[in-house]
């Protein structure tokens, strides 16, 4: 009966791919959550990746895992697309956003940032988020 206790262990871990970080080690600046699963990107996707790495990543983590004291994590529960539509991604990027759901300080406006490369940053977001079990 091993078998089945393996079996079970494995398909909770599949379905909880974003794991709790190990915090007693964890030290300023270290990811916030564990990103099991790095999703195959279209063109689109893979344009907003290289954004994300320039211009966001020193807040929001390697491929929005979060930075323990500095930013929040994208790839999380409370980003999900029912709670956090595009839109509101969109409003964030375009106009910044005061600390709301976490204690991290301000988002800055990025005004700068063209609509496609708006679009290229959310869709590049979701598709982690959805390798994630994010959804
Ligand atoms: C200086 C740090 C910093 C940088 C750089 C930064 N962010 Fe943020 N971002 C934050 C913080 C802090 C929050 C959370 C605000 C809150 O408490 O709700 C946030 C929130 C967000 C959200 C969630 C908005 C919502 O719907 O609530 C998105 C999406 C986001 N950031 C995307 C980006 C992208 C894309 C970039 C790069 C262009 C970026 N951020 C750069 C700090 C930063």
């Amino acid at each position: 009966m091993t078998s089945f206790r393996t079996m079970f262990a494995t398909i909770a871990l599949a379905t909880l791919p974003v794991l709790a970080p190990d915090l007693a080690h964890a030290a300023q600046g270290d990811p916030l959550v564990v990103i099991a699963e790095l999703p195959e990107l279209t063109e689109r996707q893979a344009q907003g990746q290289a954004l994300f790495q320039a211009e966001c990543a020193s807040c929001h983590g390697v491929a929005g895992a979060g930075r323990i004291g500095v930013g929040p994590p994208l790839v999380h529960s409370r980003y999900r697309p029912a709670r956090q539509s595009n839109f509101s991604f969109q409003l964030a990027l375009t106009n910044g956003k005061s600390p709301t759901l976490w204690r991290f300080g301000e988002m800055p406006a990025r005004p700068d940032l063209s609509e496609t490369q708006i679009k290229a940053l959310i869709d590049y977001i979701r598709a982690v988020q959805r390798a994630n079990g994010i959804r």
